[in-house]
């Protein structure tokens, strides 16, 4: 599979647009600059489009549910991919790809048929979490280069036979945190890199969910029935259970399927998190929470709230960071992901960075001074005017700066798409390879495990292994 043509790509940020004016203060306070001013991001620019017909990618999905109609609809975006075949337990989601795709992709609800074509280069495996790990595995060892949904896996102990059998097989494999691959996570990787925030101190994660289908809450269609769905084959390794179909459609709600809030959101934040820092993950983690509102027969926790330790590493100082999920949000939902440092802070989303930097002035206020007589109160202040007087010469670059992706961004589901067609192609290397995978769930199911023992738990990040 060789491109016909090909441009050098660029991933580069530079400040093109400015969008509102830099404000130089002249305030005689502390700093001598201060600004507020929006900065666009440049547009990527990605490899020639051409391929000739011979030269594409074939793709198939397993898994034809939500995320894989999203994946299957962002990979078919990137030029030279073409969809073959698609398989799901549910006949409905076949028909449903059918109506996608067209009636000339091949159908099935068994995906080792799938892997059994000689016509599928790739497969984007979108199954519930806990049938990630043995169809990844035997698609690599059929030769298929694989996209596996996050979280890689949906127990610690599965991580490293993948990774295995990835380095075996020499297939691409790439799991589907697909926000690390933004423009903003790149811009924040930049800017922490640059020292923008200083050392890093703490990080800050919500996830405030306030409907039925953020809780979860899918749709369960009429003409589900035992024809109609392999419920069997569903269940996989998991334990055996009478056919029901809120378990089918609602897996996430289960431990034997899914991973919690913490598979389901927060290794997204660990993706992007360790990208930024260059880093491998925390390496303690306390969690509590409980079932607050959605008591609907979940075994899983509605409201989980987790805290890790990151320890220092030659990319980062030692650090804490909170992360925290709601899915009976009362303010109507919301979201962030902030990152604090000794000079500042950075927000970050896939398509914005806002970059707010301080300096830390230590001139008293009125409440502290208030003790002391006039006269020492008038030396005080003229004490710390002549250090910051000497401050203001230098260029501390204080202010806010909000960097947006530019409107023909394509988004970062195109770019992790774009980046693993790329590395089958041998031009890209992968960015989030298993190795990355595991720590990013290792590091969420930390939260599951700290909860289920009632106490904090350990986790060594270099080796991918809890601590007993
Ligand atoms: N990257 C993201 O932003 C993102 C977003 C949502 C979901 N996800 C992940 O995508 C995966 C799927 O989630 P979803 O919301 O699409 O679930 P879903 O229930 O909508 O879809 C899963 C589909 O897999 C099918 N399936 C189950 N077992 C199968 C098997 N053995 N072989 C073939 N098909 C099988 C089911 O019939 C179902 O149609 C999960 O791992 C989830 O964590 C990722």
């Amino acid at each position: 599979m060789k491109r016909i043509d090909s441009n050098k790509s660029r991933r580069s940020f530079i400040k093109k647009t400015v969008l509102g004016t830099a404000l130089v203060s002249s305030s005689p306070l502390l700093f001598s600059r201060t600004y507020n001013q929006r900065l666009l991001m440049e547009s990527r620019s990605y490899a020639s489009t051409a391929f000739a017909a011979n030269d594409n990618i074939n793709l198939a999905l397993i898994g034809s549910g939500i995320q894989g109609i999203y994946d299957t609809n962002s990979a078919l975006r990137v030029p030279g991919v073409k969809l073959v075949a698609t398989c799901d337990l549910y006949e409905g989601r076949l028909d449903r790809a059918k109506e996608l795709w067209g009636n000339d992709i091949f159908v099935t609800r068994d995906y080792r048929e799938i892997l059994d074509r000689k016509d599928v280069d790739a497969v984007i495996i979108a199954t519930p979490d806990h049938w990630h790990k043995k169809i990844s595995i035997e698609a690599l060892n059929s030769g298929k280069a694989v996209y596996c949904e996050k979280p890689m896996v949906q127990k610690f102990d599965e991580g490293q036979e993948i990774i295995e059998t990835q380095k075996k097989t020499g297939k691409v494999m790439q799991v589907g945190s697909q926000g690390m691959s933004s423009l903003g996570n790149e811009k924040a990787k930049q800017l922490y890199e640059d020292g923008a925030i200083g050392q890093i101190v703490m990080l800050d994660m919500f996830n405030d969910r306030y409907s039925a289908e953020g809780a979860w809450q899918y749709p369960i269609p009429a003409d589900a029935n035992p024809d109609t769905i392999d419920f069997d084959t569903f269940l996989g390794h998991a334990p055996r259970v009478p056919y029901e179909l809120v378990r089918f459609f609602r897996w996430r709600n289960y431990q034997d399927y899914g991973t919690g809030v913490a598979g389901d959101l927060f290794v997204h934040a660990f993706s992007t998190l360790n990208f930024i820092l260059s880093s491998n993950g925390p390496n303690k983690a306390l969690s509590t929470g409980g079932l607050r509102y959605w008591k609907d027969g979940r075994d899983v926790p509605d409201v989980t709230m987790t805290l890790y330790d990151y320890p220092e590493t030659k990319t980062h100082a030692a650090f804490n960071a909170a992360f925290r999920v709601n899915f009976i949000a009362g303010n109507g939902g919301g979201g962030g992901f902030r990152l604090v440092g000794t000079e500042g802070e950075m927000q970050v989303s896939s398509n914005s960075v806002k970059l707010i930097r301080s300096k830390l002035d230590m001139k008293p206020g009125d409440y502290a001074l208030i003790a002391y007589t006039e006269e020492i109160q008038k030396k005080i202040r003229a004490k710390y005017d002549q250090i910051n007087a000497g401050e203001r010469s230098s260029d501390l670059n204080i202010g806010e700066t909000i960097y947006e992706a530019p409107t023909d961004y394509k988004g970062s589901h195109y770019d992790h798409f774009y980046n693993f067609f790329q590395g089958i192609r041998g031009e890209k290397k992968i960015i989030e390879d298993p190795t990355f995978g595991l720590r990013a769930a290792g590091a969420a199911l930390l939260a599951n495990e700290s909860y289920n023992q009632g106490k904090p738990v350990k986790w060594d990040p270099e080796s991918m292994s809890l601590i007993q």
